[in-house]
């Protein structure tokens, strides 16, 4: 059998894939992949030859974990066959601290990092942190392996990581939330459910596609769709008012890091 690869990613499931198939559009290189359960398009991968799939352990250069974080404790055991001095972890497992990180694995140079769910196709954004005096060449080895996911902001403060989970990581279901509520509210306004569900879905993604295209800030894209006294007017009014969605936000993302500081105690 030939030897693991340089680079290994452990856990091959929505966000592991979204990688892989990022760095194989890349450099060439050696790729190991380590999943117990492979979706057929991994396995056709290792049958072309783009990848070693669950190869004998040895050291990897690289090792990225892409695992549920509940997994992680299990897991570790076995992605320690990979790492040696060496080796540069880089996990994408929501909550699990760097020092978590260090002791499981047993290396000092380990990165973690928060993507969200549009990293699935490459629309996502990741925040990374690593530990204090980290090298320059892992920190570039993080920007590089993370952004098949899609933009890459990092190295931030570990301490910022809770509120990064809370607003990027998160953020996303308060979107699709948005357009739920969005839906039902056209409905009480006597729309037909299928086509407010349609025009919610639509405005949420266009709003969304004009705001990355226009590169204006969310405020000044706002103003510019509301006339003073108009119809957007009347429903900012509301949603901006005291107890509006400013203070709603505020205590949503307050709930969350909360909810990730205490997950991140338990965790050890
Ligand atoms: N999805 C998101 O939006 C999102 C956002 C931010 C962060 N993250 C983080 O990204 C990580 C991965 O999320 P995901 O949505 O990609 O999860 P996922 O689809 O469940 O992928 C995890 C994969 O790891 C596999 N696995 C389980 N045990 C393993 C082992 N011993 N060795 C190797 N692989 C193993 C799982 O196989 P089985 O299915 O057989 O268990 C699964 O295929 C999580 O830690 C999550 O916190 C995800």
């Amino acid at each position: 059998m030939k030897p693991a690869a340089s680079l290994t990613l452990v856990g091959a499931g929505r966000m592991g894939s979204a990688l892989l198939h990022g760095w194989l559009k890349g450099p060439e290189r050696e790729i190991s992949v380590i999943e117990p359960s492979p979706r057929p398009e991994i396995r056709a991968l290792a049958e072309e030859g783009r990848i070693q799939l669950n190869p004998a352990p040895s050291e990897s250069s690289i090792i990225v974990l892409a695992v549920k974080p509940q997994q992680f404790a299990a897991v570790s055991e076995q992605a320690k066959a990979f790492v040696g001095p060496k080796s540069v972890a880089i996990s994408i497992m929501a909550g699990v601290r760097l020092a978590q990180l260090s002791r499981r694995l047993g290396t000092e140079r380990v990165i973690r990092s928060m993507p969200n769910t549009p990293g699935a196709i490459g629309q996502g954004v990741t925040v990374f942190t690593a530990p204090e005096g980290a090298k320059r060449t892992d920190l570039s080895a993080a920007r590089e392996l993370l952004a098949p996911l899609g933009e890459v902001h990092g190295p931030v403060d570990e301490a910022m990581m809770s509120a990064v989970t809370a607003l990027s990581g998160s953020g996303p279901a308060y979107i699709f939330l948005l357009a739920e509520v969005m839906a039902e509210a056209g409905v009480a306004q006597g729309l037909p459910r299928d086509l407010a569900l349609s025009l919610a879905r639509r405005t949420v993604e266009g709003a969304a596609a004009l705001m990355g295209e226009s590169g204006d800030s969310p405020e000044a894209l706002r103003k510019a769709v509301t006339s003073p006294g108009g119809t957007t007017q009347a429903a900012l009014d509301i949603l901006m008012d005291t107890g509006g969605m400013p203070a709603l936000f505020r205590n949503a993302l307050s709930a969350a890091a909360n909810r990730d500081r205490q997950l991140s105690q338990e965790a050890d």
